[in-house]
C-alpha cells in the first residue's frame, strides 16, 4: 500500500516533468488530484485501516498532495512562460527590414529654388541671414524711406496686428535696416523670407517669398549691380540670360530699377519679363542706421521666389505652389 503511494507520486512527477502542453497538464491534474483523481482514490483505503495507521497513512496522502498541486503549478508557469516566449518570437517585429511601399520625400519647389539663389550668391561672398516676420513700421517703411502717405502703407495692402502697433513685413527689405543696425560695411547679405501682402489671383498669394539682397561697402556702384545680377541670373537659369535694367522708383534706392530677362515664348516669339527690383542703396537709407554715407554706398534688390522658380519650372499659375497637391509636388524630387 505504502509503495503504491510512493510510486503513484513518482510516476505523477516524471508525467508531470514531460507534460508538454497546458491543456494536457490540465487533464494529468485530473487524473491525479479530481474528485475522481487517483490520489483522492487513495483516501478511499483509509476506511479499512487500524486507526493509528489510518492517521499515518492520512498524513502521507495529503502530504503527496501536496507535492504533486505544487508541481503541477510549477510546471503550469514555466510552460506558461515558454508559451509567451515562443509568441513573442513568432510575433517579433524586424525594424531593420525596409518599409513597404517606399515613397522618398522632396524639397519644395520654393525651398528648391531658395538654396539655389542662396548657393549662388553665397560662391559669390554673400552671408545669409534672416529677419522677423512680424516687423514694426520702422523697419518695415520707415528707416526704408517710404513716406507716411506711400500707398504701401494703406491698410488696404498690409496685415497690420496689435492694432497697428505691429504688421506682417511687406517685402524682406526691412532685413536691410536689421543688418545695418547690427554692424558697420563692409556687409554683403542675402535674406529669403516671407511677406505678406493683402492680394490674391491667379499670379499674386497673400503670402510669398523673396530674397533681399544687400551689398554695402566703399566705393560700391550701379555698375557692380548690374555685374552681379547679370552674372546672378545666368547662372540661375543656365545660359547666357539677357538683361534689361529698366529705371523705377522704389523711396529706399536711388537710382533705382526693374530687371527684366528675354523670354522666349512657345510660339517662338519673345518679350521681358519683370523678374526683380534694386538700385544703389539710397543716402537716407544708410544714414537711418547710422552708416556714413560720405564714405560708404551700397546696393540692394529684392525678388520674388515664386516667380523665379515659375520662370525655372515652367510653372503658370502661382497657386500650384501652396495647395499642397502631391501630384505637382512629387515632380520636384
Ligand atoms: N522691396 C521691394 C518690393 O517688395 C523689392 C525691392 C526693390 C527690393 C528694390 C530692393 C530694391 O532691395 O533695391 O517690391
Amino acid at each position: 500500500m505504502t509503495d503504491q503511494l510512493e510510486e503513484l507520486v513518482q510516476q505523477a512527477q516524471v508525467d508531470i516533468a514531460a507534460c508538454g502542453e497546458g491543456r494536457a497538464l490540465e487533464a494529468l491534474r485530473v487524473d491525479l488530484l479530481g474528485k475522481k483523481g487517483r490520489v483522492t482514490d487513495l483516501l478511499k483505503q483509509l476506511g479499512g485501516m487500524a486507526p493509528d495507521e489510518r492517521k499515518a497513512y492520512g498524513e502521507r496522502v495529503n502530504r503527496a498532495k501536496e507535492t504533486l498541486a505544487a508541481a503541477l503549478e510549477a510546471r503550469g508557469l514555466a510552460l506558461a512562460s515558454a508559451e509567451l516566449e515562443a509568441r513573442l518570437a513568432s510575433e517579433r517585429i524586424d525594424v531593420t527590414l525596409p518599409g513597404r511601399g517606399e515613397a522618398g520625400g522632396g524639397l519644395h519647389p520654393i525651398t528648391r529654388t531658395i538654396n539655389r539663389v542662396a548657393e549662388i550668391f553665397g560662391e559669390m561672398g554673400f552671408e545669409m541671414v534672416e529677419g522677423p516676420e512680424i516687423e514694426d513700421d520702422f523697419h518695415n517703411f520707415g528707416a526704408l524711406n517710404i513716406p507716411d502717405a506711400h500707398p504701401a502703407r494703406a491698410m488696404a495692402d498690409t496685415f497690420y496686428v496689435l492694432n497697428g502697433a505691429r504688421l506682417l513685413r511687406t517685402h524682406t527689405s526691412p532685413v536691410q535696416i536689421r543688418a545695418m543696425q547690427k554692424r558697420q560695411p563692409p556687409i554683403r547679405i542675402i535674406c529669403p523670407g516671407r511677406v505678406y501682402r493683402v492680394d490674391s489671383d491667379r499670379t499674386h498669394s497673400p503670402m510669398f517669398h523673396q530674397m533681399e539682397g544687400l551689398y554695402v561697402a566703399e566705393k560700391v556702384s550701379l555698375a557692380d549691380l548690374k555685374y552681379d545680377i547679370q552674372n546672378f541670373l545666368s547662372r540661375f537659369f543656365e545660359r547666357d540670360v539677357e538683361a534689361l535694367f529698366r529705371p523705377s522708383y522704389f523711396p529706399f534706392v536711388e537710382p533705382g530699377a526693374d530687371v527684366h530677362i528675354k523670354w522666349t515664348l512657345p510660339d517662338g516669339g519673345w518679350r521681358w519679363l519683370e523678374v526683380l527690383g534694386c538700385g544703389v542703396v539710397h543716402p537716407k537709407v544708410l544714414e537711418a542706421v547710422g552708416i556714413d554715407s560720405e564714405k560708404y554706398s551700397g546696393y540692394a534688390f529684392g525678388m520674388g521666389m515664386e516667380r523665379m522658380a515659375m520662370l525655372r519650372y515652367g510653372v503658370d499659375d502661382l497657386r500650384l505652389f501652396f495647395n499642397n497637391d502631391l501630384r505637382f509636388l512629387e515632380q520636384f524630387r
